[in-house]
């Protein structure tokens, strides 16, 4: 039996224990090895899970058992868990984890060392939760020369948006549903202002173009700007409002990558990924569009994820699997404001300022909108072009527009 060690103890790390018990059989029979868990680290003391004999307080046990070949880090955050994860690599062990912020920060780092001591480490559940999306990347799309990538990739925004655009819900009663559910993170902030959206596009990033793409690279901005009355102007136009992160190439080795609200047409598929799912939209030069959809975040859907990796693990103890990237390099990472595209806007401006400055627009109105403000759609324009023509007006809202 491959025994393996649990970090962490929250919402993934005890769905990670429950599905590698519930599932036993199958999972000995892919991994070809029964797989146990001997220990979860863990602060407090459980005496009434059924996993309780396995707590212990000491990370050194785990990181000095021989026995231990495979440890999964659900502890999330930097400090421990990249302390934790370097060590446990460092003594020969792979590691698995959900863990994005880490991948997205330090991942080129710690898939070096798992390079020089010949382990993996792995991070199916990083991104889109449950749905397979690193492998299909990294292999079924590898004769791909990959252009473009976007996505749905937060489920605690997406619930929240989709209760608002749906049943008229405020913020606040979207975001306490989706906490006690279990899809937020620990602080929630992360989710509402798109840096969990931000980590997760460096890491697509990372696998699509080659490089690593640190957070403080990505232009960043979450939901808390979006009002009911956005939500009502879009649904007027024909569009939803979703929160998307997207990467693109732009030239032969620079790429932008942003965060932000989009209206997106709801003739498209991403506009019908609701509630907590996920929806994730690959260009590539011979696939054309793929598209990968299904549960970004909870419980069982992540470790599902990440027992599928422990099984990999335990399948290649004498191989490396294919996950790589390289460092960034100064000026890979260019301006998003030069991508071009339509945009919506509100705003408090007179129709005199707005004709001076966009001419001809199209005008979105509905019924009960506040008369003392216009929303309307401009012609294709970069951020740049956009930001001097809205220069003094007074803005309360501005998206990017996505056919
Ligand atoms: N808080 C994250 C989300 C969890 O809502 O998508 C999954 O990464």
């Amino acid at each position: 039996m491959v025994k393996i060690a649990i970090l962490g103890f929250g919402t993934v790390g005890s769905g990670v224990a429950e599905v590698i018990e519930e599932n036993a059989d199958s999972i000995a029979r892919r991994a070809a090895n029964e797989i146990g868990v001997k220990y979860i680290l863990k602060r407090k003391q459980l005496p009434d899970s059924p996993f309780a004999d396995k707590i212990i307080h000491d990370f050194s046990i785990i990181e000095k058992d021989p026995e231990i070949q495979v440890m999964v880090e659900c502890i999330g955050g930097l400090d421990a868990a990249y302390d934790y994860t370097k060590r446990c690599l460092m003594a020969g062990k792979s590691v698995v984890t959900s863990n994005k912020e880490l991948v997205a920060t330090k991942g080129h780092e710690l898939i070096a060392i798992a390079k020089e001591k010949n382990v993996n480490y792995l991070f199916e559940a990083s991104v889109g939760g449950g749905i397979p999306i690193i492998r299909p990347i990294t292999q079924c799309l590898a004769a791909n020369e990959i252009d473009e990538i976007y996505g749905i990739l937060n489920g605690t925004t997406n619930y929240i948006l989709t209760k608002m655009i749906q049943f008229g819900a405020s913020f606040e009663q979207a975001l306490k549903q989706a906490r006690d559910n279990g899809f937020a993170e620990k602080d929630p902030t992360d989710d509402i202002e798109g840096h969990d959206s931000c980590r997760k596009i460096c890491i697509l990033s990372a696998l699509c173009f080659g490089r690593h793409v640190y957070p403080h690279q990505v232009p960043t901005r979450g939901i808390s700007g979006v009002t009911r009355s956005d939500v009502e102007y879009a649904r007027h136009l024909g569009y939803k409002i979703k929160l998307l992160g997207r990467a693109l190439r732009t030239g032969k080795d620079t790429i932008t990558a942003y965060v932000a609200p989009h209206l997106i047409n709801k003739t498209s598929l991403l506009s019908n990924v609701d509630g907590v799912m996920n929806g994730i939209v690959v260009h590539g030069n011979a696939i054309g569009e793929a598209i990968f959809y299904g549960a970004g975040a909870g419980k069982l859907p992540t470790a599902s994820a990440v027992v599928a990796d422990v099984i990999d693990a335990v399948k290649h103890f004498k191989a490396r699997k294919y996950l790589d990237w390289e460092d960034s390099v100064p000026g890979y990472v260019t301006d998003s404001d030069e991508l071009p595209s339509r945009w919506y806007v509100r705003t408090g401006a007179s129709l005199e300022e707005i004709g001076r400055a966009f001419g001809n627009v199209k005008f979105i109105s509905y019924p009960e909108a506040d008369p003392g403000e216009y929303a309307f759609a401009t012609r294709e324009m970069t951020g740049h072009q956009l930001k001097s023509l809205i220069n003094g007006m007074e803005v309360r809202s501005v998206f990017r527009i996505l056919d």
